[in-house]
């Protein structure tokens, strides 16, 4: 039975999962590797249940509850107790491989392993443990707390009972998963992302400005936020990672990040937590 649930990162997607597990009576440990960054995870999840408190959405037991049912650490150390772990750190092979490998040594036998990974394909990850039918990808989107679906994915080894079991909480947290094969980007991002990449370009080569873009694929499509907007939102670090994954997997230029994601993320031009990307936050 899953009770206690470990989250590895503070960041925007690690704290909304935090949140969203305490919220539905999961008691919760969020690791990082720096005070600050928990201190930072922290603020979102108090800023978002604010916000759903203002709408009456939550009462104000209910937001008080869900804070005390998350504990911080800076120690993978402190996971030994924990049934299940989201890892929900930054879109990086070689961390995420030495994350699992850790979480392995730590956490009981039994311990399911997930991974919020966009598009690092799920049976490498696994590889880096001993327990390959124990991990899977849990694919959250952004916002956490807003956003219904939850992608899953199994590794080569994934088992029926750990996708059960990964499926069942999804369900516990009010989420709706659906299952992709674990292929680059998975369906989400193999489609998402190539769309991104294409409004990038369509800025590139001036065929219309950031507004214009966005303007379009809004009130054309009817899209919540152009993609530039959406780009900014996920993290142009995080584009640029995942156009990577698919550009290797696939070995197709379709696929190729734009020249201009390059350069902003070398800027340090990261999107909204930077305060800047294609748009001034
Ligand atoms: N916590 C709690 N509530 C939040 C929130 C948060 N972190 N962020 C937004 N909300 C709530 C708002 O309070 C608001 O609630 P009400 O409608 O009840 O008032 C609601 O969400 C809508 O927010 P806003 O009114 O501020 O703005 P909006 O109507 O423009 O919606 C949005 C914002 C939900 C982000 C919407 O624009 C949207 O759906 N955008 C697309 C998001 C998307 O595509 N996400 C997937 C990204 S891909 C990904 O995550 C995976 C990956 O691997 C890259």
């Amino acid at each position: 039975m899953i009770e206690k649930i470990g989250v590895v990162g503070a960041g925007q997607m690690g704290a909304g999962i935090a949140q969203v597990a305490a919220m539905n009576g999961f008691s919760v440990i969020l690791n990082d590797i720096e005070d600050s960054f928990l201190d930072s995870g922290m603020r979102r999840i108090q800023k978002s249940l604010s916000s759903l408190l203002k709408k009456d959405r939550i009462t104000e037991d209910q937001k008080n509850k869900t804070l005390d049912q998350i504990e911080t650490t800076l120690k993978i150390k402190a996971f030994e107790q924990v049934d299940f772990v989201v890892e929900a750190v930054i879109e990086k092979e070689s961390l995420k491989l030495d994350i699992f490998k850790q979480l392995d040594e730590t956490c009981k036998p039994e311990a399911i392993l997930s991974t919020n990974t966009s598009s690092i394909p799920i049976t490498r990850i696994a590889s880096a443990t001993k327990r390959a039918h124990q991990v899977i990808g849990m694919h959250f989107m952004n916002p956490v707390p807003v956003m219904k679906l939850v992608e899953i994915i199994r590794g080569l080894a994934t088992s029926d009972e750990t996708f059960s079991a990964t499926r069942d909480l999804a369900l516990k947290l009010k989420k709706t998963p659906v299952a992709a094969n674990d292929s680059p980007g998975f369906i989400s991002n193999r489609v998402l992302l190539p769309m991104i990449n294409e409004a990038i370009f369509a800025l590139y080569e001036g065929v219309g400005t950031t507004e214009a873009i966005d303007s379009v694929m809004k009130l054309g499509m009817n899209h919540p936020m152009g993609p530039l907007a959406l780009a900014d939102l996920i993290g142009l670090d995080t584009c640029l990672s995942i156009m990577e994954v698919l550009h290797n997997g696939f070995g197709d230029p379709k696929y190729r990040p734009c020249p201009l994601l390059r350069k902003y993320v070398e800027a340090g031009y990261l999107g909204r937590k930077t305060g800047k990307g294609f748009y001034t936050y």
